[in-house]
């Protein structure tokens, strides 16, 4: 399995990574033990193809295990799934207050997860099993590239009154960090939620619902 580990969300207004700041250089992964894949931050995935399931029930990678316990508060890893990128963040107390929030949900596209990006049991304002556990398809859905990661909130960057979330390097569309995408960008659904169920508090099983439900990624709506 392999992840790249993101730092912690430092205190309330530490600079972001916006585009001023140039497109985040360390979108490179660590292994688990294997090799690495993913590329830099601006790294673009294949689009159409690259939300078509690849691998059956029976493929290698058809799911992944995550050990949660070893994503702090603020951090963020990201794990290959079916060769695409999957963000999974650990949202602090105050990340959570913040996505409820009306200044921030005004701000966003499609707060109530009204279209078809991930499946029904996550469809709830933290479009999350686990409130404290975001997990996304970390693919930008307007051309494909793999959007950076700004936690930190900042009056200024790389938008005003940033709450932290994502940047996309290439066209700069934001998300916030539930991949929700915001009023005004190139993007127009927010990031798509993969199938997977949670085996036990600290434990995530990509690719695989949870045992009483179902849901096909094929259906996931796209541009
Ligand atoms: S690919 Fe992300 S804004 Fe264009």
């Amino acid at each position: 399995m392999a992840v790249q580990t993101d730092p912690p969300i430092a205190g309330h207004g530490a600079a972001g990574h916006g585009p001023e700041s140039g497109p985040r250089r360390d979108f490179l992964t660590l292994l688990t033990g294997a090799a690495a894949v993913i590329g830099a931050g601006a790294f673009v995935f294949p689009f159409l193809d690259s939300l078509s399931p690849v691998g059956g029930p029976d493929s290698a990678d058809a799911t992944v295990d995550v050990d949660l316990s070893k994503v702090a508060p603020g951090q963020q890893i990201v794990v290959v799934w079916r060769g695409r990128p999957v963000f999974v963040v650990h949202r602090t107390p105050a990340a959570l207050l913040a996505l409820q929030d009306t200044n921030l949900t005004n701000r966003l596209r499609d707060w109530a997860s009204r279209e078809l990006q991930q499946p029904d049991y996550v469809v709830n304002w933290h479009r999350s099993l686990a409130p404290e556990y975001g997990v996304m398809v970390g693919i930008c859905t307007h051309l494909g590239c793999v959007p950076g990661y700004v936690p930190n909130p900042s009056p200024t960057e790389p938008v005003a009154n940033w709450p932290g979330g994502y940047a996309c390097p290439c066209h700069g569309s934001k998300f916030d960090l539930a991949g929700r995408v915001f009023e005004g960008a190139p993007a127009q659904y927010n990031l798509p939620v993969p199938p997977y169920s949670m085996p036990t508090k600290t434990s995530l099983r990509i690719g695989l619902s949870p045992d009483d439900l179902d849901f096909d990624f094929d259906t996931i709506r796209q541009l």
